[in-house]
């Protein structure tokens, strides 16, 4: 069997958390796993029956094509193990957007932070970093990248 790791990425970070939670599930708990972009996931939903999707926080909300794919494979996704990591720049979530993504029915989600690199950026997306005064930096906490990428097993990730 196999796990779907769907990585909605616009600029790279929450692809590389993506690939670390496959990484510990497929060499620390044998579980054979997929890395996919939201484009290419769904040829995979037929075969697998776990699904991990990691998906970025944008100007307030959710990544816009992570959701679509939540939503567009709500009744899909329904009859597997689904688990949800938001990354983001802030030290922590909005508990609306939490409570946009409790509402998927995931077996477990997670806030994992992500990376906002300056230099990855136009100017646009720069500007507005600076005006919502959002910090510039890699936030990511491999560690706990890890830690929950390993709890998925016992979870139904196999
Ligand atoms: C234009 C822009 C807007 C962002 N808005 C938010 C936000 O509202 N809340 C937040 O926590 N992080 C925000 N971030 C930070 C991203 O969630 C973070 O950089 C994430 O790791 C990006 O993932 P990616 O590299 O896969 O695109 C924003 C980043 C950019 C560039």
């Amino acid at each position: 069997m196999t796990t779907l790791v769907v990585a909605s990425s616009q600029h790279g970070s929450t692809r590389e958390i993506a690939e670390r939670i496959a990484q510990v599930l497929r060499v620390n708990k044998g579980v054979t796993t997929v890395v996919e972009d939201t484009k290419d996931a769904p040829k995979w939903l037929a075969t697998v029956d776990a699904v991990v999707v990691a998906l970025p926080v944008y100007g307030g909300s959710l990544d816009k094509a992570g959701k679509a794919f939540l939503d567009t494979h709500r009744a899909e996704l329904a009859d597997k193990s689904l688990f949800i990591a938001v990354s983001g720049g802030s030290p922590e979530l909005d508990p609306k957007l939490q409570a946009v993504v409790d509402a998927y029915g995931a077996r477990d989600t997670a806030y994992l932070r992500g990376a906002v690199t300056e230099e990855k950026l136009g100017f646009k997306d720069r500007l507005l970093i600076k005006l919502a005064k959002g910090q510039f930096g890699d936030f990511r906490n491999w560690d706990a990248v890890e830690a929950w990428g390993k709890s998925l097993a016992a979870h139904g990730a196999h």
